[in-house]
């Protein structure tokens, strides 16, 4: 058991950010459900969007957000997240994260759906010096204490106070040991989700093994509004091989001039489907990928930088070519077979500006919430910004609101007293592939009434016998996992199935047209 002022689950961008800023008057502990640099934020290669560009301006920055959003974006949120980019960009710098510069001035790239350069980036290893700066601060910090190898099982709320109270409150977590299986509950004053996407819901994504979306089934359980399950976003470019199954290719290949080949015909295909080329909103390039993959009968279509001068390539993509290279592919002569994958998962918990969900005492931030910011679409390199800005602004409204923050009162320990060790771990592995393959055939880039219908089916057969289980076994983080993964697939899937008309991400053959107007989808938890 541990105490502490705040408890943060999730040593990534969003966790580590929050943890810096509360650091020097609170006791603050991070847990993390393997190494602490396992999550999306140390895989993040293109960068992180801010208006640093002369001539760019917050207004192009927001109205890009919102374009690519289509619409459904909180415009304030937007607002609030943009115009603390550029602060955001500096205190990183400050924390040593050696942004690329050139000729004394930071050097910005292009992605997607941005109207300008307004990307900051390393290389194409900007989400690993990122964790690494934030880490390194962290573990230097006396007030931090960062735990790794625990999975976060539930959220310890007032049902498991010692004497029982229906008031709501969340008191931190119970979690599992990964090397122990000991279960262990952490309570601290404030508790903060940073638990990051749920990707692997998808049997193809870009995300790390982690991505199972945790704490928005968590927060679920516990009674928190979740929002816009729906928009799941697929990245247009992940490599196609048969052994390395997840390994993105930035959009930046595409901001530095990268051209989508049709291997069949020869041709560029981009001009037949948006008027701004590779450089379109990844929703429209995602599916005009799939509509040539589907209409050729391809297994991948081709990315072609090598236009463009050999040592240009280099110097822009050191990792990505000499990961390219050790699998026989030379990025600077071929093109190079990609195909869409699961990349960020848009919807979430749902906070606001202060990062605080509905349940009192919890807060949220980064790529596990719903804040307002997306819309339908992430704009490409908003979604590190958001961990920046919503990890401070909730690190700021626990600091100021300190004194009405009640101490955590004695909660009760974990009951294992009913259940015994599985028998059968194949039943785990066996459901949690069925998930991911059904998620992905019935559930991706185009949608159907039938097909979600069909997935929804699933997940009613396999909720039982979850459920079970998890009923009958002791804890593993591989049962945690995939009752989570179970839970978001259904979120998803709901949620899908509740809006009905075509917008940014999620696109139904049966609803093709937009509405007018532009509507969340809130899911509330039964009482
Ligand atoms: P993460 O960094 O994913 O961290 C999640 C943390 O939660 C981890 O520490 C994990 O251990 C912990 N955790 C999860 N569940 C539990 C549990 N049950 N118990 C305990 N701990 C738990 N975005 C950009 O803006 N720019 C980019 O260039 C970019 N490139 C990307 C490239 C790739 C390949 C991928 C996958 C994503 C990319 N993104 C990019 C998205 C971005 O990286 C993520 O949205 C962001 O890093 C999420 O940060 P986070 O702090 O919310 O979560
Ligand atoms: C990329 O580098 O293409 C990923 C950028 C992002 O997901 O924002």
């Amino acid at each position: 058991m541990t105490q502490s002022d705040v408890l943060i689950v999730g040593s990534g961008a969003a966790g580590l950010t929050a943890a810096l800023n509360l650091a020097d008057r609170f006791t603050v502990t991070v847990l993390a459900k393997g190494a602490l640099n396992e999550g999306s934020t140390a895989w993040a290669q293109g960068g992180i969007a801010a208006v640093l560009e002369p001539g760019d301006t917050f207004e192009h920055h927001v109205e890009d957000t919102m374009v690519a959003g289509a619409g459904l974006n909180d415009r304030a949120i937007v607002e609030f997240v943009v115009e603390r980019a550029p602060a955001a960009i500096a205190r990183l710098r400050a924390l040593g994260v050696p942004f690329a510069e050139e000729g004394g001035a930071l050097h910005l790239t292009r992605e997607g759906g941005h109207s300008h350069r307004r990307i900051v980036h390393v290389a194409d290893a900007t989400g690993w010096a990122v964790q690494e700066a934030l880490q390194r601060a962290a573990e230097a910090h006396p007030n931090v204490t960062l735990v790794p190898d625990q999975v976060a099982i539930d959220l310890a709320t007032s049902r498991h106070e010692e004497r029982y109270s229906g008031a709501g409150n969340v008191w931190g977590v119970y979690a599992i040991d990964r090397r122990t299986g000991a279960v262990e509950v952490h309570t601290a004053r404030a508790t903060i989700l940073a638990t990051g996407g749920a990707g692997r819901t998808y049997l193809f994504s870009t995300a790390p093994r982690g991505a199972t979306g945790d704490g928005i089934a968590m927060a679920w359980r516990a009674g928190a509004r979740v929002a816009n399950m729906e928009f799941m976003q697929f990245h247009p470019t992940c490599l196609y091989h048969l052994e390395v199954k997840n390994f993105l290719i930035t959009e930046a290949v595409r901001g530095e001039g990268g051209h989508l080949i049709n291997p069949t015909t020869g041709r560029r295909f981009m001009p037949w489907y948006d008027d701004r080329l590779e450089l379109a909103p990844r929703d429209v390039v995602a599916r005009a990928i799939d509509a040539e993959i589907k209409r050729y009968g391809l297994d991948f279509v081709h990315l072609d930088i090598s236009h463009m001068p050999a040592e240009f390539v280099r110097a822009h993509f050191p990792n990505i070519h000499e990961k390219l290279l050790g699998l026989g592919i030379d990025m600077t002569t071929q093109p190079i077979p990609v195909v869409p994958a699961q990349h960020y998962t848009c919807g979430g918990i749902v906070v606001d500006r202060d990062g605080r969900t509905d349940l009192p005492g919890l807060y949220a931030a980064g790529e596990c919430t719903q804040s307002g910011l997306h819309g339908a679409n992430r704009l490409a390199s908003n979604s590190l910004l958001e961990c920046f800005v919503f990890g401070e602004a909730a690190a700021q409204h626990i600091a100021q609101h300190w004194d009405a923050l009640p101490p955590a009162p004695a909660v009760r320990a974990w009951d294992e007293s009913r259940v015994t060790d599985s028998d059968e771990e194949v039943v785990i592995k066996q459901n949690w592939t069925e998930i991911r393959r059904f998620m992905w055939n019935y559930v991706g880039i185009v949608r159907t009434t039938k097909r979600l219908e069909r997935a929804q089916h699933r997940i009613d057969l396999l909720r039982s016998e979850v459920e079970d289980y998890y009923g009958h076994f002791r804890v593993t983080p591989d049962l945690i996992e995939l009752r989570n993964l179970l839970q978001v697939a259904e979120l998803i899937v709901r949620s899908a199935l509740h809006r009905h008309e075509s917008r940014g991400l999620h696109f139904t053959l049966d609803w093709p047209e937009t509405l007018a107007d532009a509507a969340d989808t809130v899911l509330v938890p039964r009482a």
